[in-house]
């Protein structure tokens, strides 16, 4: 008994021995990155990366507890601490309405703070909201981008919802005050494309309606298909059959008459040719318009996706067993094939900050040492996997029987 209470402290003790040094590493890492504005995506994930080491002080409500980064919070000075809240740039904004689209969808107007303006944005930008309860959610912006006084996200309070967007349908509401994120673009419209192809799912609609109404705006040639499973849980069908664009919009429902269905062979064929396809909806939704549009010729560069489900994308982190080791400090976890690299570091003390969750955000990041990553995110590039020097430890796993990284 006296042993196991023994071994037990000495094990706390090294796990604290392994925080202090895992903090100090991310303090000097703090040191190496720039303190930008983030103007293009790269400069972007260069205050992500600083992110992933800050995030439990810039998180509000967040959980702290054995937190190393609490701990590197007491190695910074003050000044260094306003440092990292002025590298992420969060913003306040107001709430000035609530409205709710359909039975579980409710849309937002969030406005700049007296005397202040928001930063423009492009069509297909997201933010992220940083809620009170901690948890952080990323929601498409489907306002006109030259609207530059407000931002307007739309909220799927879906059963599978893991409380970012119950919190948000159920908790938030009108004059409430929320910090968001500055808006970033991980759905760009391509320059100089003939033809735009924008298909949505369900909640998907929020990009794609602010990227019609900029392509309109641009005198563009483009058609819209938009499909939900009824009419009456389609969000912001009245908008979009009023819009000045509303000729060039087809809805698609299952509830529907036949002759209305989604036929994505017959929609993606019958695009002209260099037409270029975006997609935003549910997983399976957009594999099927994506290997559609591969099974008919078109190459990778004119298909375009990106999904927010309730509020993100559902990725599948399940797969082998591997051994995750840490080489800083010699310890070693298994990962079981059912298990995530953070909820197992974060069940061993070492807490991996997490937002997305589903290898969008960036914040999970790890440098990896040895090994080759199995790549499950959408946040890094083709060519940043292909490097197999970082990867997301909410959702990506090993190839091989080992991945060794810097912690
Ligand atoms: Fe967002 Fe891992 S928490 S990518």
């Amino acid at each position: 008994m006296i042993f196991a209470v023994k071994r037990h402290a000495e094990r706390v003790g090294e796990r604290h021995a392994v925080q202090d040094r895992h903090a100090q590493g991310r303090k000097d890492a703090l040191a190496e990155y720039p303190y930008e504005a983030a103007g293009n995506l790269a400069a972007q994930k260069a205050v992500r990366r600083c992110r992933c080491w800050a995030a439990p002080i810039l998180s509000p409500g967040g959980s702290s507890r054995h937190n190393p980064i609490d701990r590197a919070g007491m190695l910074l000075s003050p000044s260094e601490i306003r440092t990292f809240l002025g590298v992420v740039h969060m913003i306040d904004v107001r709430v000035t309405k609530k409205h709710k689209e359909t039975d579980d969808i409710y849309s937002f107007e969030l406005s700049a703070m007296e005397g202040h303006g928001l930063p423009p944005f492009s069509a297909g930008s997201h933010i992220d909201v940083y809620l009170e309860n901690g948890i952080t959610r990323q929601y498409s912006l489907y306002n006109n981008i030259a609207e530059n006084r407000n931002y307007c996200i739309a909220v799927l309070n879906a059963p599978a919802s893991r409380g970012g967007s119950r919190y948000m349908a159920e908790v938030v509401q009108q004059g409430d005050r929320l910090r968001i994120s500055p808006p970033r673009n991980m759905f760009p419209l391509q320059d100089g494309g003939d033809f735009y192809l924008l298909v949505a799912g369900g909640i998907g609609i929020t990009p794609i309606l602010s990227m019609a109404s900029h392509l309109n705006r641009r005198g563009k040639n483009f058609a819209v298909h938009y499909c939900a499973r009824t009419a009456a849980g389609m969000a912001f069908r009245e908008l979009l059959q009023q819009a000045p664009f509303a000729g060039r919009v087809a809805l698609h429902t299952d509830d529907g008459p036949l002759e209305q269905s989604f036929n994505p062979d017959a929609v993606i064929a019958g695009a002209p040719d260099g037409s270029h396809l975006y997609v935003c909806g549910p997983n399976g939704f957009m594999e099927n318009l994506i290997s559609t549009g591969r099974r008919l010729g078109w190459t990778d560069d004119r298909l375009h996706c990106e999904s927010f489900g309730s509020g993100g994308v559902v990725t599948n982190s399940h797969g082998e067993a591997f051994t995750l080791r840490l080489v800083r400090s010699g310890l070693e976890f298994i990962v079981p094939p059912d298990r995530s690299v953070a909820s197992v570091l974060n069940e061993n003390g070492i807490a991996i900050p997490l937002s997305c969750e589903q290898g969008m955000c960036g914040t999970c990041l790890i440098p990896v040492v040895e090994g080759e990553p199995d790549h499950r995110d959408t946040f890094l590039t083709d060519a940043e996997h292909a490097r197999n020097d970082l990867f997301t430890a909410c959702c990506s796993r090993s190839k091989g029987p080992v991945l060794s990284v810097d912690l």
